[in-house]
């Protein structure tokens, strides 16, 4: 870490590994393998954080090395069409609303090309995201709320200017009048709004449901999500919805957070963005849409994106073998997972007397120490006590299990979390929730 700190600022490559939030040195990891990391000194911890969301079917799959060995053996970058990429993308266009999609390196890319696209498409300015959605670090998207609901961003982070921020309101997550008043006052500038399809980067913090009277039927009271509400509010201002799934997307169900949501009626995003699972590891990750607004796309239409290494062979090849491999059965275990490691983590903590929410997001899921009531936005996820969770992480990494080293980070299952990585982490949990108990604040 000393070698690292003096060739690269904080030793890491991206802030959240540097371990600031929770204290202590990060690991180096030297090698994974299914649902286990081992660090250079040897020590091996089941890891829970599966590379933030990637490797949906744990560390060095056989079938998934197997096809990059064989695509790397072909050679490892062309600069031309590939037929990877398009069966890739035949693969997300057949699991997601989206009708066409263009491919990039990163989710930072696929937002900031999705807004460049949305301006276009609308001949609008103005943008519209959450507070506590996070959507990689675009200038425009790294931007606080400013003086009242409905006015213009401000920085979020030195280095972005003032301008790049003017043309963003940031609203509080879920909440309805918020985004009414903003449509009131900017409506006929609004390009997109977008949003996580359900929050993970505040913790797991869904979209809310609310009935909306009538009934579906067999007395079962219509419910409108959070995201319906978005879809109606954007159609009706002639705005674009963007539904950012580069965490959710493959993860949360076997077709995202939409194939969750999707159970509900009413609503297509116009545009989506994904990343994480669909690159197996690699860098890859698209946006996409309907076919109207993907068409405005250079070279097709006036609106300019592109990349070196954008649909690499070797990682669409890496995401087609992910994708295809990951059957319901995958999403399955990792429910059953899910469920198991939740009620547990709060058996232990109620042992303890930590007051704790949990919440869930299809298989993905987080904590909140310190909380009782559950989280709907940013505001209410930063009351929580992070320094118990810094506590409890520690124990947890001591025990050979490797959270998040974050509390506002969701926790990422494989499908090689078998009974054994499971059984760690059951043995791990009561003795982190002492050790939470003991630094805890009491109740926010
Ligand atoms: C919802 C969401 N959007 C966008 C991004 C940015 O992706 P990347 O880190 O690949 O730039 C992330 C990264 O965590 C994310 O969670």
């Amino acid at each position: 870490m000393e070698r690292a700190r003096l060739v690269t600022p904080g030793g890491v490559n991206s802030p959240v590994r540097a371990f600031t939030a929770v204290g202590g040195t990060p690991r180096f990891i030297g090698s994974a393998a299914g649902a286990r990391l081992t660090d250079v000194d040897g020590n091996e911890y089941v890891d829970l954080v599966c590379s933030w969301g990637p490797m949906l079917l744990g560390h060095a799959h056989p079938e998934v090395l197997a096809a990059v060995h064989e695509a790397v053996s072909r050679g490892t970058s062309y600069g031309t069409p590939t037929r990877p990429e398009v069966e890739l993308a035949e693969e997300i266009v057949a699991r997601t609303p989206v009708e066409r999609l263009r491919f990039v390196s990163s989710g930072t890319e696929a937002t900031m090309s999705a807004i460049r696209l949305a301006r276009g498409f609308t001949g609008r300015d103005v943008i519209v995201k959450f507070a506590g959605c996070y959507h990689g670090h675009v200038d425009s998207l790294l931007a606080s709320a400013g003086s009242g609901l409905a006015t213009l961003a401000v920085p979020g982070t030195q280095g972005v200017p003032e301008s790049s921020t003017a043309l963003t309101v940031v609203l509080p997550y879920n909440d309805r009048a918020a985004v009414t008043a903003a449509f009131a006052e900017h409506g006929d500038r609004i390009a997109c709004l977008i949003t996580e399809a359900a929050a993970g980067n505040m913790g797991v913090v869904p979209p809310e449901y609310v009935e909306v009277g009538g009934d579906t039927g067999g007395g079962a009271p219509r419910m409108s999500g959070f995201n319906q509400f978005l879809s109606e509010t954007c159609r009706r201002n002639g705005a674009l919805l963007v539904s950012d799934e580069v965490m959710t997307g493959f993860r949360a169900s076997r077709q995202g957070y939409w194939g969750i949501d999707g159970a509900h009626e009413g609503w297509v995003p116009d545009l989506m963005t994904f990343g994480k699972v669909m690159g197996g590891g690699f860098p890859a990750a698209a946006f996409g849409g309907r076919a109207d607004v993907m068409g405005m796309l250079s070279p097709e239409g006036p609106v300019y994106q592109a990349g070196t290494l954008s649909g690499n062979p070797v990682a669409t090849t890496a995401g087609l073998a992910t994708l295809r491999l990951a059957d319901e059965s995958v999403y399955d275990h990792l429910n059953a997972v899910a469920d198991t490691i939740t009620k547990a983590a709060g058996a232990a903590l109620d042992e303890a007397g930590v007051p704790h929410v949990v919440q869930r997001a299809g298989t993905m899921f987080s904590v909140f120490l310190g909380l009782t009531q559950a989280v709907v936005d940013f505001e209410h996820a930063s009351a929580q006590d992070t320094a118990a969770y810094a506590a409890f992480f520690h124990a947890m990494l001591e025990a050979g299990v490797y959270l998040p080293p974050s509390a506002y980070e969701a926790w990422f299952l494989s499908s090689a979390h078998d009974d054994a990585a499971v059984e760690t982490i059951l043995v791990a949990l009561p003795g982190a929730a002492r050790a939470a108990a003991r630094s805890a604040k009491g109740p926010a």
